[in-house]
């Protein structure tokens, strides 16, 4: 079990409009070093990408690696399960200290029972809608979820294009979820598409590509960060 209390999602809030760096580009021959890398930037919150071959086409890591990870920082860490049975292995997650569990709609259409695990064990919950899940599918869990993720991309790989057309539904869930719930969104996020996405409503931007591809983290996201703030001053 791991020492690290679980940080409350709502701690960020004071925080918003934060950059997470997408753990998925990374890089995995130095994770101590990036991981580092990213605190001295400024991160506030990292997001594990997890995958699993099945619920998505392409396999990425899990406990053991996150496990590790944990020691390296007291950064919170939101899991993103990218995975088919979620239920079945969220002790895992838990176990190692991720602060956040974030698992698909698509994977848990019935979802409320596995959002109340998440929460009764101290982490926030979080749950993901693809591209093409409206968001009626997820109204069985208004109250019972700390953090809504909307993929812009379909899942499984970083680098792809955003896809603006979900952002509709960024407005549209937090008309269903009210003012507590965070709002990210995941996939394709860089300088010429955060404006947009922080014009809709979301607070919470995961950036893989447009972090881990440049030559200094701490620019990167100061970049994108400012990008997001003006745009929410301006909409
Ligand atoms: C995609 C993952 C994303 C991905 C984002 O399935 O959930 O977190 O790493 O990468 P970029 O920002 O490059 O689209
Ligand atoms: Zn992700």
């Amino acid at each position: 079990m791991s020492s690290h209390q679980p940080i409350s999602l709502q701690t960020l809030r004071q925080k918003l409009p934060l950059i997470a760096p997408s753990m998925l580009k990374c890089d995995f021959g130095n994770l101590q070093r990036d991981v580092q890398l990213l605190e001295q930037a400024g991160a506030e919150l990292l997001h594990l990408d997890v995958m699993d071959g099945h619920f998505v086409p392409n396999l990425s890591y899990g406990p053991m690696v996150i496990e590790r990870l944990r020691e390296c920082t007291a950064l919170p860490f939101d899991a993103h399960l990218m995975i088919s049975d979620p239920a079945k292995y969220l002790d895992e997650y838990i176990r190692v200290g991720c602060d956040a569990i974030t698992f698909h709609i698509e994977a848990v259409p019935d979802p409320v029972e596995l959002l109340r695990r998440i929460r009764s064990a101290g982490c926030g919950a979080g749950l993901a809608l693809n591209p093409g899940t409206p968001a009626a599918a997820v109204e069985a869990a208004v109250g019972e979820c700390d953090l809504l993720l909307v993929m812009s991309v379909e899942p499984g790989f970083g680098g792809q294009k955003f896809q603006p057309q979900v952002l509709p539904k960024v407005h549209q869930l937090r008309e269903m979820f009210g003012p507590e719930v965070l709002l990210s969104i995941d996939g394709g996020i860089g300088p010429k598409t955060i404006a947009e996405a922080a014009q809709a409503g979301v607070e919470v931007f995961v950036a893989g590509s447009s972090v881990f591809d440049e030559p200094c983290y701490e620019t990167a996201m100061r970049t994108m960060r400012e990008l997001a703030l003006s745009a929410r001053s301006s909409g």
